[in-house]
């Protein structure tokens, strides 16, 4: 499969400090924990801990696509987090709206398109035609950001064989499956990152994830800096993928 064809913004030259993402590393994914714990650090509402991570996830994945990863994946929302405070569940939308409205007033200064990830239908009407917009625009840039939204890698997966089915599809290959996938435009993350100090996937790109890398911090999210970004990098470029070879 042939990803990424269009027009790509010119990538920071590599210096000797600072390694950057080569064909290797076209897909760095975040699973952005930690934000509660991060306002409660500070007495604050788990909320104002959510708008802090907002801001995070601008500034770094903004970091990712400049110096040359083709895909940056963030999981915003999940499946499962509907589970939270009504309060807490609201004021997540809501800032999802108020990124959606800046995008919309700012896209320029952006150099990627948006791509949303996940089961969309939920989301009010109006918010809903916002999230269409941001999707149309700058697609004359090669490099994805993708926002997983109420996604589940479960659902995902059983919507895939459902799409399947109704295809009549019997027998589907690992690529058919690929193919029905919410990645299919970008491909599999090369590396996985969690903030936060937990060690789990929870629900996050469970097909796609087969041969990611892992990457564990404590850092809560708020507090993930370009630099982190960095020593990610360093060390997906220390590790030895072996696909099951030797
Ligand atoms: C991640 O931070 C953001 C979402 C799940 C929406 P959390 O809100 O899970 O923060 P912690 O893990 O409770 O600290
Ligand atoms: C994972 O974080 C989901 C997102 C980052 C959007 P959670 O905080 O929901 O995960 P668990 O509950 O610790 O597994
Ligand atoms: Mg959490």
């Amino acid at each position: 499969m042939h990803f990424f064809k269009k027009k790509t913004k010119n990538m920071e030259l590599p210096t000797a400090e600072k390694l950057r993402p080569d064909d290797s590393f076209k897909h760095i994914a975040f699973i952005m924990d930690g934000n509660g714990r991060w306002a409660t650090e500070q007495g604050m509402p788990r909320e104002y801990g959510h708008s802090a991570g907002a801001k995070t996830m601008k500034k770094v994945c903004t970091y990712c696509c400049d110096i040359g990863f083709k895909a940056c994946t963030v999981y915003a929302f999940s499946t499962e987090n509907w589970k939270r405070p009504e309060k807490e569940v609201n004021a997540i939308i809501k800032i999802l709206e108020n990124y959606m409205d800046e995008i919309i007033r700012d896209y320029k200064s952006y150099h990627n398109h948006f791509k949303f990830i996940g089961d969309l239908s939920v989301l009010p009407p109006e918010l809903l035609e916002k999230v269409r917009k941001v999707e149309s625009l700058n697609l004359e840039y090669d490099q994805v950001f993708n926002i997983a939204f109420n996604y589940g890698g479960r659902s995902e997966l059983a919507n895939a064989f459902n799409r399947l089915a109704s295809k009549g599809v019997t027998h589907a290959s690992e690529d058919d499956i690929s193919a029905e996938m919410y990645t299919a435009h970008c491909g599999d993350p090369d590396m996985i990152v969690r903030t936060g100090g937990d060690m789990r996937i929870s629900n996050f790109l469970l097909w796609q994830a087969a041969y990611a890398e892992l990457y564990f911090t404590d850092k809560f999210w708020p507090d993930l800096t370009e630099d982190d970004v960095d020593e990610i990098i360093r060390v997906f470029y220390s590790r030895k993928r072996r696909y099951g070879g030797i």
